[in-house]
């Protein structure tokens, strides 16, 4: 028994000597100390042994148990220590490389200054109002007081889908549609920002659509001198603090008075230079008083109620703002062009 035991040891040890996972290391436990393990067979037999016998084999199997602990401990260190060395080894990091950029989106110019002008004048109580693209001829010219013989009209100008039916070529007629539908309810004071479309052949600085802002104030007792400060708003809004307007007289069929406005160039500051094409004025806008005519065909009557209106070109304002020279630039969506305008850049 003593010669049994002695060789179950050197068999176990060799054994766990090979072994590599720790998984195959307890099929080895249960090998040799199992229930139904050889040592534990030659426990069950000490039964029939006597006291002396059973001393000696008892000494014996007890040594078995520890040696075999012993070594079979040893190894599982070896294979934990191993395996962690390998895990760490794997998933090391280097932390002085260069991380990958992530590639954000950025505002469009044309939406950014969308957005800065909504801001504005969300904050001096405006609504924002939308109206339809395709449009009626009696809302985008008849009710603005423009008359069939007017220019504008021209075949040349507008895009016509039918006699009646038209692509919008100013947001103008949503002037018209919100005081038909606030049906002399005052104040109005609406905004409204949209796509325009006009017949002309796309180069750098024309489009077939682009973008206007529509303003429209209506109330008792408006004048121009709340026009002027509104526009002066605007201006510094947009081009800085320091901008100045002016008002020159001009001709629109539904405001009367009628002005164009400009600002004073934001590259020179006044004195003249390139941009400004040495006048040190840059014209922005047209505006008016809003004619009596539009005011009685859109219901209300201009005994009582004033109002003042204008009409900004998006693209235009951006593209003094931002320097762009094609108009272009806008819609051929060329990511090197938009990149410029990324978040932190654009103001
Ligand atoms: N609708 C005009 C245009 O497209 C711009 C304009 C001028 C709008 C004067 C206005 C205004 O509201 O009062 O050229």
């Amino acid at each position: 028994m003593k010669k049994k035991l002695e060789d179950l040891l050197n068999f176990a040890v060799s054994e766990i000597e090979n072994v590599e996972t720790e998984n195959d290391m307890n099929l080895i436990k249960s090998k040799y100390l199992g229930k139904n393990s050889e040592f534990t067979n030659i426990m069950k037999e000490m039964s029939g042994l006597s006291i002396e016998e059973k001393k000696e084999i008892g000494l014996l199997t007890n040594e078995f148990r520890t040696s075999f602990t012993e070594c079979f401990e040893k190894k599982l260190n070896e294979i934990k220590t191993e395996a962690l060395n390998k895990r760490l080894e794997n998933e090391r990091i280097d932390i002085s490389l260069p991380g990958k950029g992530i590639k954000t989106g950025s505002l469009h110019p044309l939406t950014h200054i969308r957005m800065v002008l909504e801001d504005l004048f969300v904050s001096m109580g405006y609504d924002v109002v939308e109206g339809p693209q395709v449009e009626t001829d009696d809302y985008c010219f008849e009710k603005l007081n423009i008359p069939k013989d007017h220019p504008a009209r021209d075949m040349q100008d507008t895009f016509y889908i039918t006699e009646e039916m038209l692509l919008r070529s100013q947001t103008s007629s949503v002037q018209v549609r919100t005081m038909l539908a606030n049906k002399e309810k005052t104040p109005i004071k609406m905004i409204c920002p949209g796509k325009v479309y006009r017949k002309d052949d796309d180069d750098a600085t024309h489009s077939h659509q682009f973008m206007q802002m529509e303003g429209l104030v209506v109330d008792k007792n408006i004048s121009l001198a709340d026009l002027k400060g509104t526009l002066l708003k605007l201006a510094r809004a947009l081009l800085g603090e320091n901008t100045n307007i002016r008002f020159r007289p001009s001709y629109f069929g539904f405001t009367e008075p009628s002005y164009e406005v400009d600002v004073t160039c934001f590259k020179c500051g006044g004195k003249g230079c390139p941009l400004c094409k040495n006048i040190g004025w840059i014209e922005i806008l047209g505006s008016g008083m809003v004619h009596p005519n539009v005011l009685k065909m859109c219901g209300y009557d201009p005994k009582i109620y004033t109002g003042f209106a204008f009409g900004v070109g998006i693209e235009r304002l951006a593209m003094f703002k931002y320097g762009i020279t094609d108009l272009r630039n806008f819609y051929t969506n060329d990511v090197r062009f938009l990149d410029n305008f990324s978040r932190k850049d654009v103001k």
